[in-house]
C-alpha cells in the first residue's frame, strides 16, 4: 500500500526523555495536537477564553468516554461486589454540613499587595516572595478560602435557598447508602460507584486540563467490616496503579506515594496517591484513602437516619469503614495523552504517533479510500458500514494517503483499513497497524474477526 513515510520506524523518543520533559516541550506539543486535532479546545475561545475551563472536541469527548468507559469496566462491570449509581450534582447545605466540607474544605489564601494576584500558600517554595511579580514582604495573611461554589435554587435568592454544586461525587455513596444497601441485599465487604461531574473554585488552577474548576471523578466507596480496612487499603492501592499500568502507562511513570500525617484530608485515616511523573514533575493521579466510619457516622448524626449494616444471620450490628480509591476522569485522560504520546524519525521525516492502549483511543479503526473515486467510495462505506456496529471507526477521503495515516497516528487510531482499485477486483482491503506500520492484506469478509481478535484484549 502506498505510504510517503516507510514502514521501519528507525528511532524513538521515550516517554522518559526527562530532558524534554523538564523544559514543557512535551507538554507543549500534547497541548498543541490536542487542539489541532480536535481532542481539547479552550471554553469559549472565541471571547478570548474561559480560563482554566476546557471544552472536549469530537475525538476528546469519544476518548474521555472510553477512560469512563474502562473504569466502569474494571470497577463495576467485571466486579460482582460494587454497584453503580448517578446522583445529583445539586446539593443541600445539609450535606456539606455533615460531611465537614463547609468548615474544613478549604485552601489558605494569600494576595500579593503588590501585583493583586492569588496564591496557595501551602505551594509556595518561599513564603516571604511572590511567585508572580518577584515582590518580598508584600504577601498578606493567609486566610481559609472555602473551594465549593455555592448557588442559588428557585428565583429567590434568600439563604433558606443555598445550595452547592458537589466539590466530589464521593458523598452521594454515603447519602445513598442506606438505599443502595437494602435496595441490592448488599452486604460488607460491596462498593458504590459513580462518574461525573465535580465543581471547585481551586485558587490555582492550571497545567491544561490537569487542574481545572470543572472536572470529572470517577470514584469507588467500599464498605467494610471495620477489621477488614487496612487490608483493603493495601488492595485498592495495589488495583489502582494496575489499572493505570494495564491501560498503557510504563510503570516507571507510576508510583504509590503514601501521605504523611499533615497532609491528610480532614475524614483520612490513610491515603496513598498513585502518583504520575508529569512534565514538571511528580504529582497526583489518584487518591486511594481509608476514610473510616467517618462519612457513615457523620450523616448518620446530621440526618437522624441510621447508617449501619446488621448482619441477620450473627446478630451483629456495625458502620462499615470505607475504602475510597477516587480519580479524576479528565486527569487520567491527560496522563494517558502524555505518556502515548511519541515521535520517530521514519526516513528522514517525524512521525508523531499516540500510542493509546485501543480500550481508549478515540477511534478504533479508520476506513481511507485510497482516492476519491466514487466508486472506490462507495466500496469503502460499505466496509465502514460492517465495522461502525463494532467500533468507532472514523472515514476519511481527504489528502493523500500519507497524510492521512499520519493523521490518524495523531489520533492514536490503532488500525487503518485501505480500500484500493483491487479491492473492487478481489474483495480485500489493506489494514496498517499503527504502532509497527506493518501491513496487512485480507478479506473483507475477515475483517471483522481480524480486528475483533486484536480489539478484544
Ligand atoms: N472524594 C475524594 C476526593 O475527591 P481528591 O484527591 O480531592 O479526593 C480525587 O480528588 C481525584 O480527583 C484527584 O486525584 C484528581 O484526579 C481529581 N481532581 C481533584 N481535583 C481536581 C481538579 N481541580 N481538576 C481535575 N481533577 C481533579
Amino acid at each position: 500500500m502506498v505510504e510517503t513515510a516507510p514502514s521501519a520506524a528507525t528511532g524513538d523518543t521515550p516517554a522518559g526523555d526527562l530532558a524534554a520533559e523538564q523544559n514543557g516541550e512535551r507538554l507543549d506539543a500534547v497541548v498543541n495536537l490536542c487542539k489541532r486535532r480536535g481532542f481539547v479546545f479552550q471554553s469559549a475561545e472565541i471571547y478570548g477564553g474561559f480560563r482554566s475551563t476546557y471544552d472536549y472536541g469530537p475525538v476528546g469527548a469519544l476518548m474521555l468516554r472510553n477512560v469512563k468507559e474502562a473504569w466502569w469496566r474494571a470497577m463495576v462491570q467485571l466486579r460482582p461486589d460494587v454497584v453503580g449509581i448517578d446522583a445529583a450534582i445539586l446539593s443541600p447545605p445539609a450535606v456539606w454540613e455533615a460531611s465537614g466540607h463547609l468548615e474544613s474544605f478549604t485552601d489558605p489564601l494569600v494576595v500579593c499587595r503588590e501585583c493583586g494576584r492569588r496564591h496557595r500558600e501551602d505551594q509556595l517554595e518561599d513564603s516571604e516572595l511572590c511567585p508572580e511579580c518577584g515582590s518580598r514582604g508584600t504577601l498578606g495573611e493567609p486566610r481559609q478560602f472555602n473551594l465549593m461554589f455555592r448557588t442559588h435554587a428557585g428565583p429567590v435568592v434568600e439563604t433558606g435557598a443555598e445550595v452547592y454544586l458537589r466539590p466530589e461525587t464521593a458523598q452521594g455513596m454515603f447519602v445513598n447508602f442506606a438505599n443502595v444497601q437494602r435496595a441490592c441485599r448488599l452486604r460488607p465487604p460491596f462498593g458504590v460507584a459513580q462518574i461525573g461531574k465535580s465543581f471547585r473554585n481551586e485558587i490555582t488552577p492550571g497545567n491544561f486540563i490537569f487542574r481545572t474548576r470543572e472536572f470529572e471523578q470517577m470514584e469507588l466507596e467500599f464498605f467494610v467490616p471495620p477489621a477488614e480496612a487496612s487490608g483493603w487499603f493495601e488492595y485498592w492501592c495495589a488495583e489502582r496503579l494496575g489499572w493505570y499500568v494495564g491501560l498503557g502507562i510504563p510503570e516507571d511513570l507510576l508510583r504509590l506515594r503514601p501521605h504523611g500525617p499533615d497532609e491528610r484530608s480532614h475524614y483520612s485515616d490513610a491515603t496513598s496517591d498513585v502518583e504520575f511523573r508529569y512534565p514538571w514533575g511528580w504529582g497526583e493521579l489518584e487518591g486511594v484513602a481509608n476514610r473510616t466510619d467517618y462519612d457513615l457516622r457523620r450523616h448518620a448524626e446530621h440526618s437522624g437516619e441510621k447508617l449501619e449494616y446488621f448482619d441477620a444471620a450473627t446478630g451483629e450490628r456495625y458502620v462499615p469503614h470505607v475504602i475510597e480509591p477516587a480519580a479524576g476522569a479528565t486527569r487520567a485522560m491527560m496522563a494517558f495523552l502524555l505518556a502515548a504520546y511519541h515521535t520517530e524519525e521514519v526516513r528522514g521525516e517525524t512521525r508523531t504517533v499516540l500510542r493509546l492502549h485501543h480500550r481508549l483511543a478515540p477511534y478504533q479503526a479508520a476506513v481511507l479510500p485510497l482516492s476519491r473515486k466514487e466508486h472506490l467510495i462507495e466500496r469503502a462505506r460499505q466496509v465502514l458500514g460492517t465495522l461502525a456496529p463494532h467500533w468507532m471507526v472514523d472515514f476519511d477521503v481527504t489528502q493523500s494517503i500519507g497524510r492521512r495515516y499520519r493523521r490518524q497516528d495523531e489520533l492514536g487510531t490503532p488500525y487503518c483499513v485501505t480500500v484500493d482499485f483491487e479491492t473492487l477486483e478481489d474483495g480485500a482491503v489493506t489494514v496498517r497497524d499503527r504502532d509497527s506500520m506493518a501491513q496487512d492484506r485480507l478479506a473483507i469478509d475477515d475483517l471483522v474477526g481480524y480486528l475483533h481478535e486484536r480489539l478484544a484484549r
